[in-house]
């Protein structure tokens, strides 16, 4: 069977070892040399350009190189064949050490301490306990719901806000378009890890922020596109928002004359929230060619129509 890999990020040589190890005979492609175009049965990718995967005819499923499949989807030529996201124990484990990193960040005023710095200042801030801050995290699946799991065994008030109710300890779970500005009225972090959907796509935009408490901190490590990019300065700037860590962009790498890069209130990390690591991710997708193979139903393969 033949694999063909396309990313412009992930290292084919590490893919190419770690699926040999699990698949000795799968014919593992690195694109541009596919060789006959008809003999791919699965293709391994990320942001693949939109028409590239309908090349492919005899297709049996399309692998994500990472946990979103918004890259995916924004291909109208798609194949009509599963769609795998990612799911894998060091991404989800990634993710939780981003956002707690984050949260504890704003948690303990490290920006404060770091504008204090810069003006020679020694003066002592209020400090909260974990128990009085709430977090709010959008989005419980697989990261998000790890997340927050790893926030509320820190000790923080956590509260969730997903499409469908869920059970997580210590975290209060809040569900549809319904709940929401209850949600985000008591959230003084508010984490995105929604997946980026056409009911996603802006979410975090003037809006949302006014219904935070004042001074709320945002972490965004879900998709550029959730945020409304010109909403953002003038909401840090009013002190409707107090901060924000941002890791995902509309365009990546952020171009060098956005005004992101300067604000002294926003933080970036370049898309390194979770990073896929071939060494664990490799068994989800060497399973799922067997799976494909013995003629059953792939794991973690999306719904088109929800977009996740
Ligand atoms: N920055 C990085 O390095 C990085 C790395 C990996 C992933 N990501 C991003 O993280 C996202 C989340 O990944 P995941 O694996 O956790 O996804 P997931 O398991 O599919 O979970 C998505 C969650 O969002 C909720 N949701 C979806 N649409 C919603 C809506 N319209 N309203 C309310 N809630 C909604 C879902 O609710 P239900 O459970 O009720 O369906 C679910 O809880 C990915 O799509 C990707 O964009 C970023």
């Amino acid at each position: 069977m033949a694999l063909l890999f396309k990313s412009s990020w992930d290292r084919a040589d590490w893919w190419r070892a770690e699926l040999l190890k699990r698949i000795p005979d799968l014919d593992f492609r690195v694109w541009p040399e596919v060789g006959d175009e008809a003999a791919i049965d699965y293709a391994l990718v990320w942001k693949p350009k939109p028409g590239d995967l309908a090349r492919y005819r005899n297709l049996k499923a399309v692998f994500s190189l990472g946990a979103g499949v918004d890259h995916l989807f924004a291909d109208p030529t798609l194949p009509k064949v599963p769609i795998c996201r990612l799911v894998d124990r060091a991404l989800t484990r990634g993710m939780a050490e981003h956002v707690l990193t984050h949260v504890l960040r704003f948690h303990r005023n490290l920006p404060g301490y770091e504008r204090q710095q810069r003006a020679f200042e020694w003066k002592g801030l209020p400090i909260k306990l974990p128990e009085e801050r709430t977090v709010g995290v959008m989005g419980l699946g697989e990261l998000g719901g790890a997340a927050a799991a790893t926030l509320a065994d820190f000790g923080f008030g956590v509260r969730g806000w997903s499409r469908t109710p869920k059970t997580i300890d210590g975290v209060e779970s809040y569900a549809g378009g319904g709940a929401l500005d209850a949600f985000l009225s008591k959230c003084e972090i508010l984490v995105c890890l929604l997946p980026l959907t056409r009911a996603t796509e802006g979410i975090l935009n003037r809006n949302l922020f006014a219904k935070l408490p004042r001074a709320a901190c945002l972490i965004n490590a879900a998709r550029g596109g959730h945020l409304l990019e010109e909403d953002l300065i003038p909401a840090l700037d009013t002190g409707q928002l107090g901060g924000a860590a941002l890791d995902v962009f509309r365009v990546e790498p952020l171009p060098r004359g956005h005004p992101y890069w300067t604000h002294p209130r926003i933080l970036i990390t370049p898309h390194v929230a979770s990073v896929t690591d071939p060494r664990s991710s490799a068994d989800l997708v060497a399973d799922n060619i067997r799976r494909i193979d013995a003629g059953e139903a792939p794991l973690y393969a999306v719904d088109p129509a929800k977009g996740y």
